[in-house]
């Protein structure tokens, strides 16, 4: 079982990115989280991160494809496109492979900007407000859905 992890923009500034929301370890400390999980549960995990909207929806294509990007299941955390990215919830509804939208905070005790998420519906379904562990129980959920 292979599965990509896709951390959409900004979160490349974990660690100092207003630390009381989003916690203090770094991006590259979360990847290694959960490629600590992965190795325990024989999955294989590529991690990915980008700015750019583009970028995110090769990458989704790439998972759905059958060249070295492919993938079985995708955890993303699409960061503001969350909101708004209409290319980004077409590219996972037209892979159709299972996905997980996670964050770190809670979208829905935020701003109300951040309570929609246009992505959900092509996902599987949703898991925010945990920190770092959001990606891990993500991990955990499609590892049990794969497996039972
Ligand atoms: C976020 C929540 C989004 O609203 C925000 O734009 C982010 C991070 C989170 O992980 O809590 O960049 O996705």
């Amino acid at each position: 079982m292979k599965v990509l992890v896709i951390h959409g923009p900004n979160l490349n500034l974990l660690g100092t990115r207003e630390p009381d929301i989003y916690g203090s370890l770094t991006l590259d400390q979360i990847n290694t989280q959960i490629e600590a999980l992965a190795l325990q549960h024989e999955v294989e995990i590529a991690c990915f991160h980008s700015n750019h909207e583009g970028e995110i929806v090769d990458q989704v294509q790439a998972a759905g494809g059958s060249g070295s990007g492919k993938a079985d299941a995708i955890i993303i955390n699409a960061a503001a496109y969350t909101h708004y990215s209409i290319a980004i919830r077409d590219a996972l509804s037209a892979v159709g492979i299972p996905a997980i939208e996670v964050h770190l905070s809670n979208i829905h005790a935020r701003e109300s900007f951040r309570h929609t998420s246009v992505i959900a519906a092509a996902c599987r379904g949703q898991i925010a407000g945990f920190g770092a562990q959001s990606y891990l129980l993500a991990l955990e959920a499609l590892v049990r859905e794969a497996r039972g």
